[in-house]
């Protein structure tokens, strides 16, 4: 099955449909493009010239390359025959079964139909179809020109075969396809979820403001914070998914929405769009103070424990600790005070199981450069601050939670990302790549899991699961068996 050369027809020519066209014109193909809204299609391809011209004029695309495309683009009048049909119209279950019956009256019985659903079950919309194995999922991201993920769906009819010659095609065209059964939320929707739902756990908790979950998160790498994307997408928009992808897990706990979005949603603060979410605009999130160096603090015993990159960055900010590398904790001993890397536990449950009372910090995972860091202390730790400075960190405080923010968020990524692979939703290698192109995450679940390490993550979830009494932070048996 071989589409190098198939003749296109794109129906649908809003946001996604044309920037399918375009894309599927710039890598040669004959695009035919149809919408049921008179003139739709013409304005889709006068648009797109516009853009095209624009970058003639930045020198980034030749005069010729771009009248070649435009001129591989057709708006038509009426479906027509091709050999791979690419369906971007309403997200509507019976609309889209309409379509494709219509469809099949008119096309080849090798004619291949792909869909670009974002949350309808490519199994659901194949059924009642005379042909089930020729339908399958191509979900691309928006904008399509710019975003490397295809996300390739099979249902449960699809022809392996379908779904492979669709990825070689993504493939040529330049993405990066990565194959999904068809569940809710697909990959990245659903291992996306507790970036979110972890943020408005955190506000629901009082643990900390946006401000500040927002900032710990983007100096672990993220582009945004949980709570300044929410606001960009808009809470309606997120809210919606959210609840989409827990009914369509038959209202499994994990996926509870939340009661803070939904008085987001119910004041009509939507975010960027309503110039109110979590945030004002245009204004946008207040600034986290930054701590001033200080003087540097002294101990007559420092001690570096533990291992693993966390343990070394500490080493590093002070050679002249002595190091403890078999201790089972990860941080810094300044005499009788403790700075401990989060291990789930908060930092007044490990100064009350001491037999010697001793004061603890728990800090945040610090995953990318120093930058913000959260911690908690037990009520006497005197001067945290000036020891995370020292180390390089901005320190932020906040209540002494379970998980603090980047640690927690990063382990329920992980456990999502588990359960996907765990029911053969997709490999490590796809999870990874998706989550990285598909919404720009600094690494991959499985990049994290390698770095932190699988003991310590299902730890941490482990005693998630024990503070909360729920089934929220459950350990995924996929973690659980492949951790020794
Ligand atoms: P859109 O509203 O911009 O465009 C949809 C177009 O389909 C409209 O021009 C409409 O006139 C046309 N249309 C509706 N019914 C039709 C029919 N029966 N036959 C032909 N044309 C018809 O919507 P958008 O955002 O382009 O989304 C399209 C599909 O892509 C949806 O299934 C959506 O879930 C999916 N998607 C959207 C993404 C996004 O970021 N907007 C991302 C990935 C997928």
């Amino acid at each position: 099955m071989n589409l190098d050369s198939a003749r296109l027809l794109v129906v649908g020519a809003g946001l996604m449909g044309a920037g399918i066209a375009q894309v599927a014109a710039q890598a040669g193909h004959e695009v035919a493009l149809f919408d049921t809204r008179a003139g739709a299609a013409e304005a889709a391809k006068a648009k797109l010239a516009s853009t095209l011209d624009g970058l003639v004029a930045k020198g980034k695309l030749t005069a010729d390359a771009v009248a070649a495309t435009l001129a591989r683009i057709t708006p038509v009048a009426a479906l027509q025959p091709a050999d791979l049909v690419i369906e971007a119209i309403v997200e509507h279950l019976d609309i889209k079964r309409a379509l494709f019956a219509e469809l099949e009256a008119l096309l080849a019985d090798d004619a291949i139909i792909a869909t670009n659903t974002s949350s309808i079950s490519v199994t659901a919309l194949a059924r009642g179809m005379k042909r089930p194995e020729r339908l399958v999922g191509m979900h691309f991201f928006n904008p399509v020109p710019l975003m490397k993920l295809v996300e390739v769906v099979s249902g449960l009819g699809t022809d392996p075969h379908v779904a492979q010659a669709i990825e070689t095609l993504a493939a040529r065209w330049g993405k990066t396809p990565v194959h999904t059964r068809s569940t809710p939320g697909f990959i990245v929707n659903r291992i996306a979820r507790p970036y979110y739902a972890e943020a408005l756990m955190l506000l629901q908790e009082r643990a900390a403001a946006p401000e500040v979950i927002d900032a710990c998160l983007r100096a672990a790498g993220f582009r945004m914070g949980p709570c300044e994307l929410m606001d960009l997408i808009g809470h309606d928009t997120n809210f919606a998914v959210t609840n989409s992808v827990f009914a369509a897990n038959f209202f499994d706990r994990r996926f509870t929405p939340s009661l803070v979005q939904q008085e987001l949603v119910d004041a009509g603060f939507l975010g960027r769009k309503s110039g109110r979410g979590f945030y004002r605009y245009p204004d946008g999130a207040p600034p986290v103070p930054r701590v001033s160096g200080g003087s540097a603090p002294t101990a007559q015993r420092l001690v570096v424990h533990g291992q693993g990159f966390v343990a070394e960055r500490l080493a590093a900010a002070f050679p002249q600790a002595e190091r403890q590398t078999l201790s089972d904790w990860v941080g810094l001993e300044a005499d009788r005070a403790q700075l401990r890397l989060t291990d789930g536990r908060t930092a007044r449950e490990i100064a009350a199981e001491r037999e010697l009372q001793v004061p603890v910090v728990v800090f945040d995972l610090p995953l990318g450069e120093p930058s913000h860091l959260a911690y908690a202390k037990s009520g006497d730790f005197s001067n945290p601050v000036a020891w995370l400075a020292a180390a390089g960190f901005q320190p932020v405080e906040m209540v002494d939670v379970p998980g603090l923010i980047v640690a927690r968020t990063i382990a329920m990524l992980i456990n999502e990302a588990a359960d996907a692979v765990q029911q053969g939703v997709c490999d490590e290698a796809g999870a990874d790549a998706a989550m990285k192109l598909g919404v720009n995450y600094p690494a991959g679940p499985f990049e994290w899991l390698g770095r932190w390490g699988g003991a310590a993550v299902t730890a941490l979830l482990d005693r998630l699961d024990a503070f909360h009494r729920g089934e929220r932070y459950r350990v995924s048996p996929y973690l659980r068996h492949t951790t020794p």
